[in-house]
């Protein structure tokens, strides 16, 4: 039976990222590897420009039905004058809290052969391999008031409210205790307890879940800021790092220029596993944005949106063997010296285009390299 990928390239450098993924999906296919059977549809500016809305209610339903989702990038500055309510960004948000995608995993993996495309030193980011599990349906993405009042007296005020619950803070500790158990056994769980009420109920919440459930992980607690001067020292010294919504927006922009570029980083948003079916929602997208920039030029990094398709067959679809073929196969293209501009660092080899790392990065899947 064929897995049902609901494919949404969005906006700026996202269709050209997403085209490099198809042709990976079509091969294995045709393999017979797995099926793939892709439904497309539009998120984010291209969906306002279509239907005026971030995205539509059928593209809501399609995502819904779909085995996973997986989104390449939205916005961009043809629409900041937009209705706040109908932004780009709104798509993204609304499919994350309507399929209830509580966890994000976001995993920054140096690749051996970019430990000197990283800003940092090559001592500091060789063998790097850490997971950033950020929570995504809640805090102050989602806390309500947010609103702008008018004062009247020419002032106005804005409003956005950090909200966290028991069972959400519960359920996000769960999921990185239980990576930390696959992996090196640590978690270091962030938030700023000392000025925000809702870090007071993370910590206490995340120490509770520790000491029940998982004693045989080892926890430790950075406050935030704390934690991002660590992640620039000496970030070797993370496992899995779980926190709220926005740090872990912030923090994974940092961890992706330890491994070389933000288009190197995947990830997996992931809701709960549902009882009777066994099956999860899930929507896999890189971290990085639509990069107005660089859109329309043919040289984006398409390794981020690959890994992350990488991360669906793993994560969706049981397929480890596969995913692993993906990633060995972007670890064989980079140790060729196959460069994107953003991971050229110091190396003097001219910089490939998009589709000529994807098209790499395929022929080593088939073998052909
Ligand atoms: P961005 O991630 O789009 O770009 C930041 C920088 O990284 C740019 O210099 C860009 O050229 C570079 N970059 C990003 N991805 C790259 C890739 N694959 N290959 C090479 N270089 C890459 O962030 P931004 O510029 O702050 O935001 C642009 C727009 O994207 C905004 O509208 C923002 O809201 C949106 N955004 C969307 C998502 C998403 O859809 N998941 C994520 C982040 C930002
Ligand atoms: C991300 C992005 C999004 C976020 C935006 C585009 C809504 O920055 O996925 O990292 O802030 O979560
Ligand atoms: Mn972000």
């Amino acid at each position: 039976m064929a897995y049902k990928l609901f494919v949404l390239p969005g906006d700026g450098i996202g269709p050209e990222v997403m085209a490099e993924v198809e042709k990976i999906a079509s091969f294995f296919t045709q393999e017979g590897s797995a099926a793939f059977e892709i439904e497309k549809g539009l998120v984010g500016g291209s969906a306002y420009d279509a239907h005026g809305v971030a995205i539509s209610d059928a593209d809501m339903a399609r995502a819904d039905a779909a085995d996973a989702v997986l989104l390449a990038a939205v916005g961009g500055p043809k629409w900041d004058a937009v209705p706040y309510e109908v932004r780009p960004e709104a798509g993204l948000l609304r499919l994350r809290k309507d399929l209830k995608l509580f966890a994000n995993l976001r995993p920054a993996v140096c690749y051996p052969a970019l430990a000197d495309a990283s800003s940092l030193k090559r001592e500091l980011v060789d063998g790097l391999d850490l997971m950033i599990v950020r929570e995504l349906t809640g805090g102050v993405y989602f806390g309500e008031p947010k609103q702008i009042i008018d004062l009247g007296n020419g002032q106005q005020r804005a409003i956005d409210t950090q909200v966290y619950e028991t069972y959400e803070i519960e359920r996000i500790g769960r999921i990185a205790f239980e990576l930390a158990r696959k992996r090196r056994k640590k978690v270091t769980s962030s938030e700023k307890r000392n000025v925000m009420r809702t870090g007071v109920l993370w910590h206490q919440i995340i120490n509770r879940l520790h000491d029940q459930e998982f004693p045989d992980v080892t926890l430790e607690h950075q406050l935030a800021d704390a934690l991002g001067m660590q992640l620039v020292r000496a970030p070797k010294q993370f496992d899995v790092i779980v926190t709220d919504n926005l740090f872990g927006d912030m923090l994974s922009d940092v961890a992706a220029m330890l491994t070389g570029s933000l288009g190197m980083l995947p990830s997996a948003s992931l809701g709960e596993v549902d009882s009777q079916t066994g099956k999860r929602k899930a929507l896999y997208e890189p971290v990085h944005g639509s990069a107005p920039d660089i859109a329309g030029k043919g040289i984006a990094n398409p390794i981020a949106m690959i890994a992350s398709f990488g991360m669906a067959l793993r994560y969706s679809f049981d397929l480890g063997a596969l995913a692993d073929r993906i990633d060995n196969a972007i670890a064989a293209t980079l140790a060729k010296g196959l460069r994107t501009a953003d991971i050229k660092g110091s190396s003097t080899e001219p910089t490939v285009s998009t589709t000529q790392m994807g098209d790499a990065i395929l022929k080593e899947l088939q073998g052909a390299a």
